[in-house]
């Protein structure tokens, strides 16, 4: 309709002037008029130009008494005719407010006799406020007396209209043609009498209400490509529940350790303890840690069984290496490149960087006459495929590695280095009574899932990271992928 009559006029005039005056002339709403010129100008059909006007409408107290009839009109007609009210059931007729205004109005004007009892004065009254409230809520021109008094009474208050005139624009034509916005296959059947909208590249798509991935599962990723473009197999990780001597006693760490504390490792009350190890391999670990063996002294302590076979939530995935390499060792020798990333856990103190479950990485290379400079070169390959080609090593201690060191990473954005890693050649005594060849050597790394990711992210909190705390905006809004730690 708006359109139709907007089009109709610009073929035989040059403009229309007021958009407002032009609905009222042609009886349409002013709101739809608003909205074909919008979208009429979106498709350069018309050109415009902003009106604005500074009108007056009416409060709610305004259009109550356009309504109903000023106070002091109503409070008039509710004294009788003849006779008089008593002033308490004039009150009591009238609503408060109605009473209390029109009081006061009355008063002025002396249209009644105002005492205990009340009575008329005059016999008609004009309502003045009524109908000049309602000759500006048709919007007519009023005087400024008027609306200096009834916006003193707060009937009434200003407001910017916003209207247009509207001349032919570029595109413009008597009707508009609805285009088609699919490619459907009827209307790439009639393209020819079609007319196509055009794409708008910049539109933004609509959002996709789809999964996302979690932060650690791509970083995750990341880590298992660079693991497999190396050439390394995946070792299966899925036991969380693992005994203390593959956790521990196979890894030459000794029984009193103070790792293997339950402050620091969570046992388990049910089932207590593993059915089954190896009993010929027990019986050499036990005797490789209280009397050494293969060159070593050992530990010199009494060995205990029911401590070996404490099951525990495991502390490190470096248990499962322990497995794999025992494993390895019972076929005739064949070198390997094993990796796993999965999860740990140990009786922590949460705090903003520590949680008591988290994920490791870890990487092992286990193959004959290997040097602690295959370690670091190694290293540096695995790290310079994530961003990170400047690292530093520092001489570390583990119980299972020697020698062992620290992996330091520059972090260019923090300007500082900070500890990646931690690794080592696996000691004689963990890998001799395993059963592998003398010569057989085994570099391997470790390192949390968690801090590259945090970094990556941006993230500073664990708890943001991981845990019932995490807010699911921040997964969504999340980039797909990042790179350089
Ligand atoms: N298991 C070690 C840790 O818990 C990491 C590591 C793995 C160190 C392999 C050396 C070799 O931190």
């Amino acid at each position: 309709m708006a359109e139709k009559a907007i089009l109709g006029f610009l073929q035989n005039n040059e403009e229309i002037t007021d958009s407002g005056l032009f609905s009222a002339e042609f009886n349409l709403d002013h709101g739809e008029v608003v909205n074909v010129i919008k979208s009429l100008h979106g498709f350069r059909f018309i050109d415009v130009q902003d009106i604005k006007k500074e009108t007056w409408v009416l409060t709610d107290e305004g259009k109550e008494y356009a309504a109903e009839g000023s106070p002091e009109v109503q409070l008039f007609l509710a004294v009788p005719e003849e006779g008089s009210i008593s002033k308490d059931e004039l009150e009591r007729k009238l609503a408060p407010s109605v009473f209390s205004i029109g009081w006061s109005q009355v008063g002025k004007k002396r249209w009644v006799q105002m005492g205990r009892q009340v009575s008329r004065r005059v016999q008609h009254v004009e309502d003045k406020v009524k109908d000049q409230l309602l000759q500006i809520q048709e919007g007519k021109e009023v005087d400024k007396d008027i609306i200096s008094s009834l916006k003193s009474r707060k009937l009434i208050m200003q407001q910017t209209w916003t209207g247009y005139s509207v001349k032919k624009g570029p595109n413009y034509a008597p009707e508009r043609k609805k285009v088609a916005t699919d490619l459907t296959r009827e209307n790439l059947q009639n393209w020819k009498e079609l007319e196509f909208k055009e794409y708008n590249f910049n539109a933004k798509g609509a959002p996709l209400e789809a999964g996302h991935l979690h932060a650690l599962l791509k970083v995750r990723k990341q880590f298992k490509d660079i693991f497999v473009q190396m050439g390394f197999e995946e070792m299966p990780t899925n036991n969380f529940v693992e005994s203390s001597f593959w956790n521990f006693d196979a890894l030459f760490q000794p029984q009193q350790h103070p790792a293997r504390d339950s402050h620091d490792t969570f046992f388990l009350k049910a089932p207590s303890t593993t059915r089954t190890l190896p009993e010929d391999y027990v019986e050499r670990v036990k005797r490789v840690h209280e009397s050494g063996g293969y060159g070593s002294r050992g530990y010199n302590y009494d060995w205990k069984r029911e401590e070996a076979n404490k099951n525990l939530l495991r502390t490190h995935t470096t248990a499962v290496s322990s497995r794999m390499l025992y494993a390895l060792a019972q076929k005739p020798f064949v070198p390997k490149k094993y990796f796993s990333i999965d999860r740990v856990f140990r009786n922590e103190a949460v705090d903003r960087t520590h949680l008591a479950e988290f994920h490791q990485i870890e990487g092992l290379i286990c193959d004959r006459g290997l040097t602690l400079g295959d370690l670091i070169g190694v290293l540096k390959d695995f790290f310079s495929r994530l961003g990170m080609s400047k690292l530093r090593f520092k001489p570390a201690y583990n119980p299972y590695t020697e020698p062992s060191m620290e992996i330091f990473s520059y972090h260019e954005g923090l300007g500082k280095w900070v500890e990646i890693g931690n690794s080592g050649m696996f000691r004689p005594e963990m890998l001799l009574p395993m059963g592998l060849p003398e010569d057989v050597r085994v570099i391997a790394w470790g390192l949390s899932l968690e801090r590259p990711t945090m970094i990556l992210y941006g993230i500073d909190n664990i708890r943001d990271l991981f845990g019932h705390k995490v807010d699911l905006d921040l997964i969504k809004r999340n980039p797909i992928c990042r790179i350089g730690i």
